[in-house]
């Protein structure tokens, strides 16, 4: 049996998880299912990261102890696994002992070894910020953050010697060309490998952070979070420096066959995490693979925005298992992506509601209506049979190639090329007109090669959508995801009871309503947030002495400069070529009305000061009766892409004051303006 070790990244529990971390979860569980089912010896490792200053931070904000914090938000994470159908081997917390006691005789061992030192650091520290800036970063020499003054501080701290290593990794990448992955990002690696790596920070003062894991050799010290963290990949499968006291599983799992991360984790992964598993003796996983960034509804996702794709109500609104289709085909995997209600819908619709669907419904039902039933038996085979066999035989060859790969999307996309040439299959070989002129054999012959390729489908689609697989399989009449003969048109058993029953995948017509009210609302609020005052910036990398070691805050890699796309931590400052796409018009409200189908909304009739009005759809409900709008004059984003909202186009959106608690007021113009006025 191969091994297959598989990890996700281990996520932070400064605040709730999002689609973002469900995302990187679920690819991992697709691969992980399609080795499983392939009868490989798989393990799939998720967890959570639970140290360093930001979840301090978020526990403080929220009154708790960082232990008491970390243990509810790691049940969250631990929850939504469920919930989106993940079925991880093992859960991982940085907080248990089964990983803090080695990853204290990791340290031990490496200072052993001489590969840590102590040196003195020295840079601008701002108290208030709890943390070092360069001189370049000050704002009118003051922290660029708080606004309030730096000291000077010189400070001991411990450092692994990562640049002893810096070669080693550079012939590795040599050597291994499919270590990094996407081949797109591997060049970022290779950028940041060009130039000294230095040495890495590991450790931080008691005094200024202490919710970490105390260095062996240092009671004043704690371990840095990434070092603590990326040792997870090795703790938890049984991970020991002493080579006896290693778990039984470690020797035959390590070197992992996947680290999914995303984009922005990348260069820690590569480089930190290289390097310290050369210091150890150990190999690198055979790939690092790192995926996009979602977007969500063409912004970056920001708190309000993430509600609307809130996983929890993703899956109460489409399923868990549409989600994971959705997220899994509709960009490629590596590349970004925008997440927009209304493109689910389309790609539901499209692939799942009508191309898959489709085809299972119409055969399984005409085989229940005409022919018993049962599974008919194959006939003769004609030109465009052997042109269907063969296309599956393709598919499902190049099905394997592109999962093995990672090529998630790709996989997807070659499947439905089958299940559309078997659509239209079925219209060119008219079983209606068959089954009208008696000519049974053929009918037989033709829905049996339907039926076979409804089976390739669910087959291949078991790893992304189990159950729906598991349901088309046993509507075909078989017991359950059968995972052999994948591309044969020959692998049901004639006789067996089919069943057509409920369409697999029902087509959604509109938006769920607590999509609807929810995007309104968050758009609402998008709009009517405060402009970014600052853009945020990795954390800086003062200048050390001696040599030239790093040290970053809990998520930024100085060494290594981010992704330039990678997405900032905080808001970002735009261009004002950005801010002059947007087309802001004062508009005057001639009617309101309640959404009949949605409690929050509004549907509002907006003069616009052009030849019609406009009928614009607002999550205002809760704060304004329609009648208290009617004469009012608001500003409208006029050039927004128009959207069905429950039902109801909305031609823009009306701007509004008030954040994530809910709208306060409306922005309007403070003086009698026509309508159509340019508001900038
Ligand atoms: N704790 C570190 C990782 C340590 S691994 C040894 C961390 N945690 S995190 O909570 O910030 O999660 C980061 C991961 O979540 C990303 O690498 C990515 O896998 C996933 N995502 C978070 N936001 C995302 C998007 N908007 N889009 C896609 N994936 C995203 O970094």
């Amino acid at each position: 049996m191969r091994s297959f070790y598989i990890t996700t990244p281990i996520y932070y529990v400064n605040d709730k998880p999002h689609i973002g971390h469900a995302y990187t979860s679920i690819a991992a569980d697709v691969l992980a299912r399609w080795h499983r089912l392939s009868g490989d010896d798989v393990w799939m490792l998720t967890g959570t990261d639970e140290h360093g200053q930001k979840v301090l931070r978020s526990a403080a904000a929220r009154g708790l102890s960082p232990q008491a914090h970390c243990d509810e938000l790691s049940v969250a994470f631990r929850e939504l696994l469920a919930v989106v159908g993940v079925q991880n081997d093992d859960f991982i917390r940085t907080t248990e002992p089964r990983h803090s006691t080695v990853v204290q005789a990791t340290l031990q061992h490496l200072f052993e070894q001489g590969d840590i030192y102590a040196a003195d650091y020295e840079g601008w520290y701002s108290t208030a910020a709890e943390r070092f800036w360069t001189e370049k970063d000050l704002v009118d020499g003051k922290c660029p953050d708080s606004g309030l003054p730096v000291e000077w501080v010189t400070e001991k701290n411990w450092f692994f010697r990562m640049s002893k290593y810096a070669d080693q990794l550079r012939a590795w990448i040599d050597a291994n060309p499919g270590f990094l992955a996407p081949e797109s990002r591997k060049n970022e690696v290779l950028g940041a490998l060009r130039k000294d790596i230095g040495d890495l920070c590991i450790s931080r003062p008691k005094e200024r952070m202490s919710w970490g894991i105390e260095l062996p050799f240092d009671r004043d010290y704690v371990t840095y979070v990434w070092f603590d963290a990326l040792l997870n990949y090795v703790t938890a499968i049984g991970y020991h420096p002493d080579p006896a006291k290693r778990g039984p599983d470690f020797a035959r799992r390590w070197p992992a066959s996947y680290h999914l991360v995303g984009k922005d984790i990348l260069a820690t992964h590569s480089i930190y995490w290289s390097t310290m598993l050369f210091a150890l003796g150990l190999e690198p996983a055979r790939c690092l693979y790192a995926h996009g960034w979602w977007m969500v509804e063409g912004r970056k996702m920001s708190k309000t925005l993430g509600n609307v794709v809130d996983p929890h109500l993703l899956v109460r609104a489409y399923g868990a298992e549409a989600l994971r289709y959705f997220l899994m085909r509709e960009i490629p995997f590596g590349g970004d992506g925008d997440f927009s209600h209304q493109a689910f819908l389309t790609r539901y619709n499209a692939d799942l509601a009508n191309d898959l669907g489709n085809l299972a419904h119409r055969s399984l039902s005409m085989t229940e209506k005409w022919l018993g039933a049962v599974v008919p038996a194959l006939d003769a085979s004609t030109p465009a049979d052997l042109a269907l066999e063969a296309l599956a035989e393709q598919v499902a060859t190049g099905f394997r190639a592109a999962i093995e790969a990672a090529q998630l999307g790709r996989a997807l996309e070659l499947l439905w090329e089958l299940v559309r040439a078997a659509n239209k299959y079925v219209d060119t070989e008219a079983p209606w007109a068959l089954n009208r002129n008696g000519q049974t054999e053929r009918l037989a012959g033709v829905l049996r090669r339907c039926l076979e390729v409804c089976r390739v489908a669910a087959v291949h689609l078991a790893p992304v959508c189990p159950e729906k697989s598991a349901e088309l399989c046993r509507k075909l009449g078989l017991q359950g995801v059968v995972f052999a003969d994948h591309g044969s048109l020959n692998g049901l058993r004639a006789g067996a009871p089919v069943l057509a029953g409920e369409p697999l995948f029902p087509r959604l017509l509109e938006l769920p309503e607590e999509i609807a009210s929810t995007l309104a609302a968050a758009l609402a609020a998008e709009a009517a947030a405060p402009a970014p005052v600052k853009a945020s910036k990795p954390a800086p990398s003062p200048k050390p002495s001696p040599s030239s070691p790093t040290m970053s805050e809990n998520t930024s890699v100085d060494a290594v400069p981010a992704a330039p796309d990678a997405p900032a931590p905080g808001p970002a400052l735009i261009e004002y070529d950005d801010f002059a796409k947007i087309a802001l018009r004062t508009g005057d409200v001639l009617a309101a009305a309640r959404h009949p189908k949605a409690d929050r909304l509004l549907v509002l009739t907006i003069d616009l000061g052009e030849p019609e009005p406009r009928t614009i759809v607002a999550g205002l409900a809760s704060t304004y009766a329609p009648e208290a709008l009617v004469g009012q004059t608001v500003v409208v984003v006029a050039n927004l892409k128009p959207i069905k909202l429950r039902g109801v186009m909305s031609h823009g959106m009306v701007l509004a004051v008030g954040g994530d608690a809910g709208v306060q007021a409306l922005a309007t113009a403070s003086a009698k303006v026509g309508p159509g006025t340019v508001v900038r």
